[in-house]
């Protein structure tokens, strides 16, 4: 982390609030009280889980997947492994994946594909951030708290060089250093 770093708000810490607090009331009417297990992807969402459960009213079971993605600082090559899979049984069982931010898509449409080997009732989508117009892959996202096109975003959940994620707002960031490939409209 750098002391230099430009940090340029994007969403504040009250605007982020308000939103969770939709998208959580959004998925309890939707889901009618079924019983939930909502998946988080660590290690961006872990902010966004523990925000947008307490706004949840169905009865829910949580877990988290950690994936890893090859490629550069910026972007994802399209491959994706498992790091940390699910333990929960989810069989039967309405899924709610929640991210922090979709970039192209290879993240999401690789993991879906895992869950639906468990054979759950349902596999929904819900990410604080949406950057549709860098998708690379197809992916419903059912629930969307935000749709931000470009600029690296740093904050609630989200690093650079694994910094920055205990911010309680979400920022641009343009960084004193940038590595090999960094493009201030990536991820
Ligand atoms: C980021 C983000 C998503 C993924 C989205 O994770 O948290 O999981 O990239 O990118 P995609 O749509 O291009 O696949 P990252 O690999 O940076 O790990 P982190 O969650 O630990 O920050």
């Amino acid at each position: 982390m750098d002391n230099k770093d430009q940090l340029l708000e994007v969403l504040s810490s009250e605007t982020i609030k308000t939103r969770v607090c939709e998208l959580g009331e959004q998925i309890s009417r939707d889901y009618h009280g079924r019983p939930l297990v909502l998946v988080g992807i660590l290690n961006g969402a872990f902010i966004f889980v523990a925000d947008l459960v307490r706004n949840i009213r169905n009865p829910l079971r949580i877990d988290f997947v950690r994936l890893a993605s090859y490629g550069s600082q910026a972007e994802s090559s399209g491959r994706i492994s498992i790091t940390k899979d699910i333990e929960l049984d989810i069989k039967d069982t309405d899924v709610l994946v929640v991210e922090d931010i979709v970039d192209t898509g290879y993240t999401l449409k690789y993991l879906k594909e895992v869950l639906k080997l468990h054979n759950p009732a349902s596999v929904r989508i819900c990410c604080l951030i949406d950057k549709k117009e860098r998708r690379k892959v197809a992916v419903e996202v059912d629930y969307v708290g935000f749709d931000i096109p470009s600029g690296f975003l740093v904050g609630y959940g989200l690093d650079f060089n694994e910094n920055y994620r205990h911010l309680p707002a979400v920022y641009h960031l343009n960084p004193v250093y940038k590595p090999e490939g960094f493009m201030p409209s990536d991820r």
